[in-house]
C-alpha cells in the first residue's frame, strides 16, 4: 500500500466505542503500512476511568512480542520513576501514539525507527477514542512525539517540559521526556540527573492531579 493511500485508523473503528470494542477493532487495524511490520497491534491498557494517563510514542520490540504497552526496558524505569512519585503503576492508563511497532533490522536485532508525520496521523483516532472513553483528569505525554501529536508540531518540549498545557485535543496535559531518553544518557551522572528530574515531572503531574480533584 502506498502510503498515501493509507485509510487511517478510523476506517476501522467499530460502531460502538468502549474500550473493550476499539481493542478488538484495533487488533485488525490497517489504517498504515505499519500493521505488515509489526506483529500486533499494542493496544492501551489500565483502569477504564484512570485519571492519569501516559502516553508514549510506539511500542518497542518487548512490546510487539507482548502486546503491551511499556514492558520493555523504558517501561521498567517508567515503573520505578511513577513509584518514587507515589504514582501506582496500575492506576495510570498507559498508551501510545501509534500502536504497531516500527522498527529496521540491524543484524539479528530489529532497531526502533521514528514514526513519520502520515503514520502518527493515520494511529491518532485511536488515541483520541481512548481518551474520550477514560477522560482522564491529566495526560502525561512521555517524549517529543506525543507531546507534539497532542500540542502540536510547534510544541517544543525544551522549553516547556513540566508545565501544565491545554490541548484542544487532550486537555490538560504535562510533557516530559520518554523514559528511553533516560537509558541513554551519555554517563551514569547525566542518566542520575535526567531521572531526577523525569521523577520530578511526574510528581508535578501528580500534584496537578490533586489540585484538580480538590478544586
Ligand atoms: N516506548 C514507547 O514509547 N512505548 C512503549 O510502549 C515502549 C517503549
Ligand atoms: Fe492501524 Fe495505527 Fe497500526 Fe497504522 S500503526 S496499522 S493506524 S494501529
Amino acid at each position: 500500500m502506498a502510503e498515501a493511500d493509507a485509510p487511517g485508523a478510523r476506517a476501522f473503528f467499530p460502531a460502538e466505542t468502549s474500550l473493550t470494542s476499539l481493542r478488538a477493532a484495533a487488533a485488525r487495524c490497517e489504517g498504515c503500512a505499519l500493521w505488515t511490520r509489526g506483529t500486533q497491534t499494542v493496544f492501551g491498557e489500565g483502569p477504564a476511568h484512570a485519571s492519569l494517563m501516559l502516553v508514549g510514542e510506539q511500542p518497542g520490540d518487548v512490546e510487539d512480542e507482548s502486546g503491551r504497552p511499556f514492558v520493555g526496558p523504558a517501561g521498567l524505569l517508567l515503573d520505578r520513576c511513577l513509584a518514587r512519585a507515589g504514582i501506582a503503576r496500575g492506576e495510570t492508563y498507559v498508551t501510545n501514539v501509534v500502536k504497531h511497532f516500527k522498527w529496521e533490522a540491524r543484524g539479528k536485532r530489529r532497531i526502533h525507527s521514528k514514526p513519520n508525520a502520515r503514520e502518527i496521523r493515520a494511529c491518532l483516532p485511536w488515541l483520541e477514542a481512548e481518551m474520550a472513553d477514560v477522560e482522564p483528569g491529566l495526560v502525561v505525554c512521555l517524549g517529543a512525539t506525543a507531546a507534539q501529536a497532542l500540542l502540536g508540531p510547534r510544541f517544543r518540549l525544551t522549553q516547556h517540559r513540566g508545565e501544565l498545557q491545554r490541548s484542544p485535543l487532550a486537555g490538560r496535559v504535562l510533557a516530559t521526556v520518554h523514559p528511553s531518553a533516560l537509558l541513554r544518557a551519555p554517563d551514569e551522572g547525566t542518566r542520575r540527573r535526567e531521572t531526577e528530574r523525569f521523577v520530578e515531572d511526574l510528581r508535578l503531574a501528580k500534584a496537578a492531579l490533586a489540585g484538580a480533584a480538590g478544586a
